[in-house]
């Protein structure tokens, strides 16, 4: 049986790049029978950085109330925020003595957020890996439905659990596997086509938000950044091209056609159409979510209940796993 573990931050807005990246092939892995689905609204992840100061509750909320409108089943699946569960800090400390300096130091997501200036980033973003393999690990978590931006992390936790395992001469945690969807899954920013979408751009116009009302994702689209040609009809002809790269693949990952066949419609084409087009067809996707995310969040009882039975099924599961791992270190308890 699979055991699939996922996790989101609750820094900001669920953008159009979370859903296509991830949440997506989340709901799409929940219906398949031979899995067991674990999602978890990382609020301990989420202060790394000092941006959400106040609004963290809300936002935990309000991201647990967008996964539920993009379909995942809180009573199918498992889907609670992190700080609720304890284990996940209790094992955390045990993987940080086996995680080597070194492997912390190459990670590229870390050197991103760091923004040159590692001496004045929070000793939390550097560690913050090692969280990330405790939240999979705690659950024996087999397979980590993730964008492609977080597969050096999930090596990371490869190595972590291959290095507990060594250590005490065990074969106790799986090594956990990535599930990346295609490459070109990546969602860009739509005002730079070199930089990721992201929740945490200062510029709102540079992604598009689960809870953007049609107006705001018309505009959004209408002004995004393009080049000066006509679009290719062979993905070859998009080479160097990152506007059009990412305009056409939000197109298809939107309407589940592969890149290739979304440039037959519209090689030799500007701009205009695919743009309209691409607004007509995001609305369509994004309109049910949002008002689903409004209609929650007027029910905040109900969204935090959701969290708190989640919260006691992770416990439930993790607490034995994470007790084998104190046993079998030789921590006593009396
Ligand atoms: P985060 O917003 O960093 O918590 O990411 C939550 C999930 O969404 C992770 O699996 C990311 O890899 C994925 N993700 C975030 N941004 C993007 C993007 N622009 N394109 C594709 N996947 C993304
Ligand atoms: N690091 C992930 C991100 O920034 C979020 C995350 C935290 C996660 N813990 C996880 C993803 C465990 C998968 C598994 O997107």
């Amino acid at each position: 049986m699979k055991r699939i573990f996922s996790g989101i931050q609750p820094t900001g807005n669920v953008t159009l790049g979370n859903y296509l990246g991830a949440i997506k092939n989340w709901v799409a892995l929940q219906n398949e029978a031979s899995c067991d689905c674990i999602f978890c609204v990382v609020d301990q992840h989420a202060i790394t950085v000092q941006k959400n100061i106040g609004a963290l509750k809300r936002s935990t909320q309000e991201t647990a109330a967008c996964l539920i409108s993009a379909g995942i089943d809180p009573v199918n699946s498992i889907l609670f925020n992190q700080s609720q569960v304890e284990e996940h800090m209790k094992l955390a400390w045990v993987l940080g003595c086996l995680t080597r300096v070194g492997w912390l130091n190459r990670m590229i997501q870390f050197k991103d957020k760091a923004n040159q200036d590692k001496d004045n980033a929070s000793a939390g973003l550097w560690w913050y890996p090692v969280m990330m393999a405790a939240d999979i690990l705690a659950y024996k978590g087999t397979h980590v439905p993730v964008g492609d931006d977080q597969k050096q992390h999930i090596e990371l936790a490869r190595d972590i659990a291959r290095s507990y395992n060594f250590a005490f001469g065990v074969e106790f945690f799986p090594l956990p596997q990535a599930q990346i969807l295609s490459k070109s899954f990546r969602i860009m920013s739509l005002c730079d086509g070199k930089k990721k979408m992201s929740k945490s751009d200062s510029s709102d116009m540079s992604r598009i938000n689960i809870t953007d009302n049609a107006d705001t994702i018309a505009h959004k689209i209408k002004k995004a950044k393009t080049d000066s040609y006509s679009l290719p009809s062979e993905t070859g002809g998009l080479v160097g091209r990152a506007e059009a790269q990412n305009l056409i693949t939000i197109y298809a990952a939107l309407s589940n056609k592969s890149v290739e066949v979304a440039l037959l419609e519209y090689g030799g084409c500007g701009f205009g159409r695919l743009k309209r087009d691409l607004a007509e067809l995001a609305i369509e996707v994004i309109r049910p979510i949002r008002m689903e995310v409004h209609r929650l969040m007027s029910d905040i009882k109900y969204i935090d209940n959701v969290l708190k039975k989640g919260s006691a099924r992770a416990s439930a599961l993790s607490k034995p796993i994470v007790k084998e791992v104190y046993d079998t270190i030789g921590f006593l308890s009396t």
